[in-house]
């Protein structure tokens, strides 16, 4: 890193392709790697509170009491961004956005190299990934390096959060941090752009919201229903290449267990369909997940694998 390299590195949210934030060489490099909008900004990662104050220009009183519970942890917060960082990494924008992981492996590497921009390792528009392996199949010929930490625990993206008001947040992208557990600590919004399309156009507070993302090549439905009308739609509408993530444990045929538990599902998702374009799948139907807490992350993830298409069959009887 010190020669302006990347390197893909393990985190608990999902794996990241880090190189050193000051660089713009590097980070550029990290775009070109990933095929990423050069607008979409990248989170500088710091494993100590000391190294958020040469990033930004001011820290919020209730940044610091969110940190004290949150940090380490799968949260990130916008601040206003100091000279430190250039604006090739925060993709334009005065604000930098900071989060402080908790794997221990993450946290030995900032500890070698602060400050370290990582997004997460995944070519732009595909599913996020949380193996080192899945880093292979996107990264192969593009990064030199890829450390092996294992699956990542939590499985989809850190919390980004916003400051509002002295005790306001904004949730801009939910994820292991939930808006329950923020509820806490302060007033807590979620942004329109979390469950819905952004219009065309529309300036969005979180860049990264109104890209095409997480999406395998296989097209992905959401089916709202109960589970029994989930597996008998299901069953109806099957055919070749035609898989379904259902939330029982019960895998026969097409359908393939996502799990109950928001957490579990959380876990999953990325490496659900990631297996689903291994196995060269058309069609995948999604039971729709819970939104209470993790399950919020779930959804607006699935959301947008889904292009935001969603089949109501309990409404279409
Ligand atoms: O869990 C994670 O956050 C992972 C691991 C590797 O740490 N990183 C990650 O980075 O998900 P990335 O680049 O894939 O997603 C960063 C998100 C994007 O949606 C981006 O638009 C938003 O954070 N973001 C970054 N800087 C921002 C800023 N200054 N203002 C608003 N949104 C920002
Ligand atoms: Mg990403």
């Amino acid at each position: 890193m010190a020669n302006g390299g990347i390197v893909g590195i393990p985190t608990e949210t999902v794996y990241g392709l880090a190189a050193d934030a000051r660089n713009e060489a590097a980070v550029r490099s990290i775009f070109e790697a990933k095929g990423r909008p050069q607008d979409n900004p990248l989170i500088v990662h710091i494993s100590c509170i000391s190294q958020l104050y040469p990033l930004v220009r001011e820290i919020p009183p209730l940044a610091l009491r969110i940190a004290e519970k949150h940090w380490p942890g799968p949260l990130t917060m916008i601040f206003p961004k100091s000279e430190m960082i250039p604006v090739t990494t925060s993709g334009g924008l005065d604000t930098i956005a900071v989060r402080m992981p908790s794997s221990p492996a993450a946290r030995a590497i900032i500890d070698a190299w602060f400050p370290l921009a990582a997004p997460s390792a995944n070519l732009s528009g595909s599913p996020s990934p949380t193996t080192a392996q899945h880093v292979l199949k996107d990264m192969d010929g593009r990064v030199p390096l890829i450390i092996d930490g294992g699956e990542c625990s939590c499985g989809v993206e850190s919390t980004v959060l916003t400051f509002t008001g002295a005790d306001r947040v904004r949730i801009l992208r939910p994820g292991g941090v939930t808006a329950e557990m923020l509820s806490e600590l302060c007033n807590v919004d979620i942004d329109p752009a979390v469950t819905s399309e952004p219009e065309k156009g529309a300036k969005v507070l979180s860049p990264g919201m109104k890209y095409k993302h997480y999406s395998p090549k296989a097209e992905v439905i959401i089916v709202d229903a109960h589970a029994e009308s989930f597996r008998r739609w299901c069953g109806e509408h099957s055919g070749n290449g035609v898989i379904a993530l259902s939330q029982d444990s019960k895998e026969e045929g097409m359908f393939r267990s996502f799990g109950s538990d928001p957490q579990e599902q959380a876990h999953r998702l990325f490496s659900l369909l990631r297996e689903a374009d291994d196995e060269g799948a058309v069609r995948v139907y999604v039971e729709m997940p819970s939104r209470a807490g993790i399950g919020l992350a779930v959804y607006n993830r699935l959301l947008r694998a889904a292009a935001f298409r969603i089949v109501n069959i309990d409404d279409e009887k």
